[in-house]
């Protein structure tokens, strides 16, 4: 029997109840074990962002069952409760079940939308897109949205506690066919009447009241945990608001760094910056020039997470990397060099930028390059201070297509 009757469940809500519990039994420790693991080096980022992948496409996947499973519970009778005279047992019960239900939606929910705003990722294995829509990659937000998958967590394994601490009781003490009716080919119809529930709207009402209760509890712990790490006077906006000058063309410009890692070159891109530009090669006094990046906006190959963290770039205390130029030197017909100042993580040291320049029908053609000490900024000092696993110099390059601005 496929479809559910009104006294027990049928094949399909059997089969998506027990293989939705495999993968949430699964997934909950695969989740704690994964966030545990080292990621010191190149070998244990590898296999940390491996299991990351797992626990995100089985995540993923537990999604789309939920849908299936929700639609499916609406078109289908809803089995009746066989101990609905006891009022207060019954009440919990189908609290429990209501919080489940919202919790086999949110858990994957939270967990996504935490990766759809995480600029680099482990991947989920999966050829359709990524991220959810009208989610900007953004830390602040990901950060918000990784505290609600661990609330979420928290509420899931506190209901299903309750929830198979029920069933085993049924099973165990009231010797019910409560366990039977959700195994296939266990329960033997009996066609007898069952009692409605005393209660109609009061689980649900409990139950979107533990949601409410979880959303607080998120806000409240993130709003706890930014408290002193906003800096003041931090501009975490990107925005182009030179009046004057030039103005970047963000399609056909490019901030890449390039780095050795385990004797291998790894390149990776900032994919959000921006710079104020003020340039005229016969005024090269008047010339000024400042870069802001989004430190979280770094995409590099499968160890971004860890280059963004605190141990190097640290994106969430230092969002945004400044460089601000200071003289501008010719050093060739078209070659020029400024000397200026990079703050970076938290550090400010004088950085020389080297770049060509070509100006053709009021658009100007850049492309240049600087050697950053990551040791002078205190990037990658914990443990990587040699050199062997993570080069010492990184080499910034920048390509900018900028046309002039109009005033306005
Ligand atoms: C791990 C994730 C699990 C989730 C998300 C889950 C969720 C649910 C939900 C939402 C229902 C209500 C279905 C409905 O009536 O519409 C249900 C029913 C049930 N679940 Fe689970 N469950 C899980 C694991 C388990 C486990 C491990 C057991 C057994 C030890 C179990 C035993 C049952 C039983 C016996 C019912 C039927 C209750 C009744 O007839 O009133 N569940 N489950
Ligand atoms: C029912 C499905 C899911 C369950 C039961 C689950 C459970 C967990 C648990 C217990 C943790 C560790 C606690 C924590 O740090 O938050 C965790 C972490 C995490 N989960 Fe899930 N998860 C699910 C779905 C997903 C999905 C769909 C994604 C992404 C597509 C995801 C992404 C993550 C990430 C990125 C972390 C680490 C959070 C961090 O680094 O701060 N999860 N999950």
């Amino acid at each position: 029997m496929l479809a559910n009757t009104r006294e027990t469940y049928g094949l399909v809500s059997q089969l998506l109840h027990w293989t939705m519990a495999a993968l949430i039994l699964a997934l909950i420790p695969l989740g704690l074990y994964m966030y545990e693991l080292p990621a010191s080096s190149a070998e244990e980022v590898v296999y940390k962002s491996w299991f990351y992948s797992l626990h995100k496409t089985l995540g993923v996947s537990v999604f789309a069952i939920a849908v299936i499973r929700v639609v499916w519970a609406t078109i289908q009778p809803h089995p009746k409760l066989l101990n609905a005279d006891n009022k207060l047992e019954s009440l919990a019960a189908q609290t429990v079940h209501w919080m489940l239900y919202g919790a086999i939606i949110l858990m994957p929910l939270t967990g996504w939308l935490h990766h759809s705003a995480t600029e680099g990722f482990a991947p989920i294995w999966w050829p359709f897109s990524q991220d959810l829509p009208f989610v900007p990659k953004n830390p602040q937000l990901a950060s918000f949205f990784g505290l609600a998958h661990y609330f979420m967590a928290i509420l899931l394994g506190f209901s299903l506690a309750l929830h198979i601490g029920g069933a085993l009781k049924h099973a165990l003490i009231d010797h019910d066919e409560t366990l039977q009716r959700m195994l296939p080919g266990r329960y033997q119809s009996t066609s007898r009447e069952l009692a409605n529930p005393y209660f109609k709207r009061l689980p649900v009402v409990l139950a979107i009241f533990s949601f409410i209760a979880l959303g607080g509890a998120v806000v409240t712990s993130y709003v706890l945990n930014n408290v002193g790490l906003a800096q003041p006077g931090t501009d975490t906006s990107l925005t182009n608001n030179s009046t004057a000058g030039w103005r970047v063309d963000k399609d056909n410009s490019q901030l890449a760094i390039q780095v050795v890692q385990s004797g291998k070159l790894v390149s990776g891109i900032f994919g959000n910056w921006d710079a104020t530009i003020n340039f005229d090669p016969e005024n090269l006094q008047a010339a000024s020039a400042e870069v802001k990046i989004d430190v979280a906006s770094l995409s590099l190959g499968n160890v971004t997470a860890k280059a963004i963290s605190a141990d190097f770039l640290n994106a969430t205390l230092h969002p945004v990397a400044t460089f601000k130029s200071g003289t501008f030197v010719s050093t060739g017909d078209d070659t020029y060099e400024i000397r200026g100042q990079l703050t970076l993580a938290g550090h400010s040291k004088p950085l020389d930028l080297h770049f060509t320049l070509r100006i053709e029908n009021g658009r100007a053609f850049v492309n240049g390059e600087a050697a950053i000490k990551r040791l002078e900024f205190d990037i990658g000092r914990k443990g990587f201070s040699k050199g062997d696993q993570i080069g010492i110099e990184v080499l910034v390059q920048f390509t900018i297509e900028a046309s002039r601005a109009v005033p306005t």
